[in-house]
């Protein structure tokens, strides 16, 4: 991995604003004065074994742990002895009280069909999900693949998996065949769920299409479990393929939860690093759902009438631990939505806000641009007075958007929380505590107790208040991944060995005179599309797979709307013409091979890379190139700056 100096990172933003919040939000806050915020920061530094062991009653255990933290650098164990089932904590743990029959699910579709579940009536979905993966033979330890939209019968999979101790591995539905197949085969997963499509836009995706593309090159999967959704034609294959209302309704709603270890795998999810292969990041049980459940309550202020919202799909992290676990472990009342923020028009978003109610908002960056380019007057149109609180996560916020976001969707009412973390922490780390934090737009503010984050040099060092610097974390925290699946070498060499004895986080950052947190972005091959991350690697190996192809060079290129946008750089084999066909049949390949996510906004032929003598390529002339010049046609100087770079190299 390269990562550039540190002290190249530099920020021209100095934001003034501050936002105290207002007294009705604190007096009625889960933490309501900065005395209380500190004492349990203290409590968290100087005893933090104590402090998490705390945290940890707050959920069922089977067995009680003997052993709050065992620090092996770098492996981590969490609540060691002890025994939970983190389904047993998300549904039944609800049952025998006032949540019986509380909305556990507002889920409504695209088309603008819906659906609620209370805790008992998930209880009952699960535990017939449950019996029917047992009857296709899978058990504890095993490996589900979940390729599915954001739909009830996704949650209650991932929960099943979980009640019988199976390892789930959800794989974002707007993937491509090729990505699910490199997921399932590094896992080698026995079973894969999916449904025939799923609506996007008011078109039907044709998901179970991409599976059999996919299943043609694996050989793990035994058994392919589809749930009918948008009701068009498929191919089953007997004997591998079944129908989900075949199968999963005529089980029994009982359904034991497995006592599984602590530190027994919850999921794997995978996610882009800076090769060509995606990561499977391992989150196992007891730590996870603490910090998640923890931070329900730390960040989101979370009361038990209240309704939350988080927009995320449950391919990405945020979807787990916030749309399934997080939620759930708190016994709220969540909402879940299937489709597109712009259908069939721009106030989607604002509609199922109103129709439900919301009090807690969670969603991105790049969809609040969205929401600023489409106009105030989509968000007017609705009553929005049930927001009591508002969030975002996946990528710097800048103040504008922030200001938006707290004008006209706050209504200058409610405390927005700027959520850093990563698919590797399993939950938040760095945000504003809404009762307490006095908030800066821009800023994640400070970690929450129990997560010691610092801005270093490369060398570990200690960096001045408003310096650049990159970001780690000096002790463990109970969200933390645990390793990479089956490569806890590459776990090292990724988070561990960059800089002596913490956890790099790969992400630039400085603090201001406050102590507060300011992230800048990757300071790593790894780039940032619309709160998603994309490994820069990854697509070039996509690019160069094309027959024209010589060689090719990925970078971010800075975008209003989502963030990065992806520009890539190509030579191709002699005798090849850049042509304009050419520029869209590459795009088209690298979506085929990742997902639509990934596809190129802009495609340059040139003749040569800039390169370093040693042959790496020098990615930050070509951001400089990609940044400077609007149309990456062909006026610009490239073949000049490698030219360039090879004199710096002589110098
Ligand atoms: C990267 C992690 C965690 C859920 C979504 C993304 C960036 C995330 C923030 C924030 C500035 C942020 C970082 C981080 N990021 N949240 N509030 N402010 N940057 O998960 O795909 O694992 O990406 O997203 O660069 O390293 P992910």
């Amino acid at each position: 991995m390269s990562v550039n100096d540190p002290a190249e990172i530099t920020s021209a933003l100095r934001e003034e604003r501050k936002f105290p919040p207002s007294r009705q939000f604190s007096e009625r806050a889960w933490i309501k004065t900065l005395a209380e915020y500190e004492a349990l920061c203290r409590r968290a530094e100087q005893e933090p074994d104590a402090f998490w062991a705390e945290c940890a009653r707050e959920i069922d255990w089977f067995q009680p742990f003997d052993r709050v933290l065992e620090w092996n650098f770098p492996f981590v164990k969490w609540f060691v002895g002890g025994k939970l089932n983190a389904c047993h904590n998300c549904v039944d743990r609800h049952l025998n009280g006032p949540r019986r029959n509380k909305v556990a699910l507002l889920w409504e579709g695209e088309p603008g069909d819906s659906r609620v579940l209370t805790y008992q009536m998930l209880a009952e979905e699960v535990g017939r999900c449950a019996n029917a993966l047992k009857a296709l033979g899978v058990g504890a330890g095993d490996r589900v693949a979940i390729y599915m939209p954001v739909l009830p019968e996704a949650i209650v999979a991932m929960l099943a998996c979980a009640r019988i101790g199976a390892i789930h591995s959800v794989v974002f539905a707007g993937f491509s065949a090729d990505a699910l197949a490199d997921r399932i085969n590094d896992a080698e997963a026995k079973l894969c769920i999916t449904t025939d499509g799923g609506w996007r836009r008011g078109q039907a995706v044709e998901l179970k299409r991409n599976v059999d593309d996919a299943l043609a090159r694996t050989s793990s999967i035994e058994k392919c479990l589809v749930l009918r959704r948008v009701g068009n034609a498929v191919a089953m294959r007997p004997g591998r393929d079944l129908w989900w209302h075949e199968v999963v309704p005529g089980q029994s709603p009982h359904c034991e939860a497995v006592a599984v270890d602590a530190e027994h795998t919850l999921y794997t999810l995978y996610t882009s690093g800076t090769t060509g292969k995606p990561k499977g990041v391992v989150h196992t049980t007891g730590g996870y759902l603490v910090h998640t459940l923890m931070t329900m309550r730390w960040v989101f202020d979370l009361r038990d009438e209240d309704v939350f919202w988080c927009t995320a799909d449950i391919g990405w992290v945020t979807g787990h631990s916030y749309t399934v676990y997080g939620p759930l472990a708190a016994g709220a009342t969540l909402v879940a939505y299937e489709g597109a923020p712009n259908y069939p028009e721009n106030d989607r978003f604002w509609q199922i806000i109103e129709k439900y109610r919301v009090n807690i908002f969670y969603t991105a960056p790049t969809a609040i641009r969205n929401f600023v380019k489409w106009g105030d007057s989509w968000v007017e149109r609705h009553d929005l007075s049930s927001l009591r609180l508002l969030g975002t996560v996946g990528e710097p916020i800048n103040p504008e958007a922030w200001m938006w976001y707290h004008r006209v969707v706050g209504k200058e009412r409610c405390p927005i929380v700027d959520t850093w973390w990563q698919t590797e922490t399993g939950a938040i780390m760095i945000s504003p505590m809404p009762g307490v934090t006095v908030t800066k737009p821009g800023s994640a503010t400070r970690p929450l107790p129990g997560v010691v984050a610092e801005v270093v040099d490369r060398q570990g060092g200690p960096v001045p208040a408003n310096h650049g610097g990159l970001l780690v974390i000096r002790r463990p925290w109970p969200g933390m991944l645990r390793t990479l699946f089956r490569d806890p070498q590459r776990y090292r060499d990724q988070y561990f060995s960059q800089i002596d004895g913490v956890y790099f986080t790969g992400d630039g950052a400085r603090r201001d005179e406050d102590g507060y947190f300011w992230i800048m972005g990757r300071v790593d091959d790894v780039i940032n599309v619309a709160g998603h991350r994309l490994g820069t690697m990854e697509i070039e190996s996509a690019l160069v797979s094309h027959p024209s192809v010589a060689e090719a060079a990925v970078v971010g290129r800075p975008d209003d709307l989502k963030g990065q946008a992806v520009a890539a750089f190509v030579t191709l084999i002699s005798g090849k013409q850049g042509t304009d066909g050419l520029r869209e049949e590459l795009r088209t390949h690298v979506a085929k091979h990742i997902g639509a996510l990934a596809r190129p906004d802009y495609v340059r032929f040139t003749e040569a890379l800039p390169k370093t003598r040693s042959g790496k390529i020098m990615r930050r002339l070509l951001k400089q190139v990609a940044a400077g010049d609007e149309t990456l046609g062909d006026t610009t100087t490239l073949e000049d700056l490698s030219v360039l770079s090879r004199l710096r190299e002589e110098e």
